[in-house]
């Protein structure tokens, strides 16, 4: 744990700019020597001799006098930008400054800083080889308040990663290239993965396409196994390295390499002139363990490697954007580090304190849980809920009585819009990766398949409910469209029109729902 009385201490000593001996010569310290700061993962990094290249974190500083801004959001109201910044010198992200600028409205991540000073912040990643599904085949960009998250006591957003969201910089300074040697870590959600490709961070394309093997070298995270995987069914770490997700020495399967999924996860990669390993720890508590560490893919064009030096998160090299994945912080290196420098690092990352925050229920903010319930006359004990014997989306009955799998069918986790982060969609809580979507303007819950049809189709804009009474869903690709019941099942409809269920009598209740806490 972090020990303020340091910082304040440090602070103190900044601003006076002189040496001092603390009470009873406990420690020494001067403006200039930093003696004092608490040592972070890339001051670890660099007494290693592997200094830190680019550092990323929506969480917390990763150098001990680092002082700068960590990220940058930009709400939807009126397009303004803020940058989120340090509660204290070397300490942890303000994350009520993003509160308040986003009170009311909603933000996206625009922005991660670099705090190595090599300037490689993150930004939107724009169309590669494969487009994404915002304006131009530009990729999305998360919603700061998806991850809600706690460090050491403090609140905090990580990086939530949909699929089609992704970050890059292709102008990098000071990141490896060719078969130069680097070290990567992430501290992850390794609760929050998917099997599309690739939720990786690290080294990549230049050009955003697949320049070939070995012009790549990033940490992945997820259960894809259409390249490598490992022991169990996943997710596994694995390092992308260009066409080619490798769990070890062998293209693809390695059984050294395991299934972790630790709410909060360290993973580490490192790779230099044939040799690379990866390596992983539970980010709360313990140490690294190395799932493989020897000479490079027995597969051709890996040895030696031809890296490039852009920067991917969220993303594959050549933009492929069907990932999901949440990140806090992490770290690229110049060399390669020792495994003692990582453990060190480890202990520093459990020593912060990451913790699951208190996630608000019954709100329409992104990461809540809800339940959405009818106003109607006729159906007011009525919540909207999926069926188990097929797909579609109805209302029905749902109190404290109703069986366990029954409140789990009519409680959503709300996320940010797959189509449009100001937009919500709503993801089944008892079906993980299973969106509230229309077909043929009929409700179903259907799992993502990634594509910008079923991104839109999942797509609801949340408005003053069309009764006056709570809130309206408004349909983002057919805009006179809402959420509504009819006959018991739901549909998007408009107020009278051609499907039954546009029936203009009574569209302003039916498409009016309340929010309620969950049921499950
Ligand atoms: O190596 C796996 C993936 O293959 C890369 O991320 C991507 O560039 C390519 O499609
Ligand atoms: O629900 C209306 C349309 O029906 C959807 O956009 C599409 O997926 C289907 O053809």
């Amino acid at each position: 744990m972090k020990r303020p009385w340091i910082h304040r201490v440090r602070r103190a000593l900044l601003a006076a700019g002189t040496t001092a001996v603390l009470a009873g010569g406990l420690l020494t310290a001067t403006a200039t020597t930093s003696q004092a700061a608490t040592q972070e993962p890339c001051d670890i990094y660099a007494a290693g001799g592997t200094p830190c290249v680019a550092a990323h974190s929506t969480t917390r500083a990763l150098y001990g006098a680092y002082n700068g801004p960590l990220y940058q959001v930009k709400r939807a109201s009126d397009g303004a930008t803020k940058d989120i910044g340090l509660l204290s010198v070397g300490g942890y992200a303000d994350a009520a400054a993003q509160d308040s600028f986003c009170a009311g409205t909603s933000c996206v991540i625009t922005v991660i800083y670099d705090q190595s000073g090599k300037g490689n912040n993150l930004t939107q990643a724009l169309k590669g080889y494969w487009p994404g599904p915002a304006a131009g085949g530009n990729d999305n960009l998360a919603n700061a308040f998806e991850a809600p998250v706690s460090v050491g006591g403090h609140e905090a957003y990580g990086v939530y990663v949909a699929p089609g969201t992704g970050y890059r910089n292709n102008h990098t300074s000071g990141i490896a290239t060719g078969d130069q040697p680097e070290g990567e870590y992430g501290v992850l959600d390794g609760t929050h993965y998917n099997g599309g490709c690739c939720f990786d961070y690290g080294n990549a394309e230049t050009s955003s396409t697949d320049t070939g093997n070995g012009h790549m070298e990033a940490i992945y995270f997820g259960n894809s196994k259409t390249w490598g995987y490992g022991s169990g069914n996943g997710p596994w770490i694995m390092t992308d390295q260009e066409n080619g997700l490798f769990s070890g020495v062998n293209a693809r399967y390695n059984a050294n390499d395991p299934s972790v999924n630790d709410r909060f996860l360290t993973a580490v990669a490192k790779g230099g002139p044939n040799l690379w390993a990866i390596r992983a720890g539970n980010a709360q508590s313990g140490g690294l363990s190395t799932y493989y560490s020897g000479v490079r893919p027995n597969v051709s064009g890996y040895n030696p490697m031809h890296k490039e030096g852009a920067i991917i998160l969220g993303i594959g090299g050549d933009n492929s954007n069907g990932s999901a994945g949440t990140f806090y912080e992490g770290v690229m290196t110049s060399g390669y580090p020792s495994d003692a420098t990582e453990n060190a690092v480890q202990a520093n990352i459990t020593a912060a304190g990451y913790s699951s925050a208190s996630t608000s229920t019954g709100s329409l903010t992104p990461g809540s849980r809800v339940s959405l319930q009818a106003t109607t006359a006729c159906c007011t004990s009525d919540y909207l809920r999926h069926d188990d014997a097929d797909t579609k989306v109805v209302i029905s009955a749902v109190n404290s009585a109703s069986s366990a799998t029954e409140k789990a069918d009519a409680s959503w986790i709300v996320r940010a819009g797959l189509a449009d982060s100001s937009c919500l969609s709503f993801e089944s809580a008892n079906n993980p990766g299973q969106f509230l979507r229309h077909y043929a303007f009929e409700l179903y819950l259907n799992t993502d398949d990634g594509g910008s049809t079923f991104a839109q189709d999942a797509t609801f804009c949340p408005t003053p409910g069309n009764s006056g009474v709570g809130h309206s869903f408004q349909s983002v690709n057919y805009a006179t469209k809402y959420l509504r019941h009819y006959d018991y099942t739901v549909y998007v409809a408009s107020d009278g029109g051609s499907n039954a269920w546009d029936s203009a009598s009574s569209w302003s209740q039916d498409t009016s729902w309340l929010t309620a806490s969950p049921w499950g």
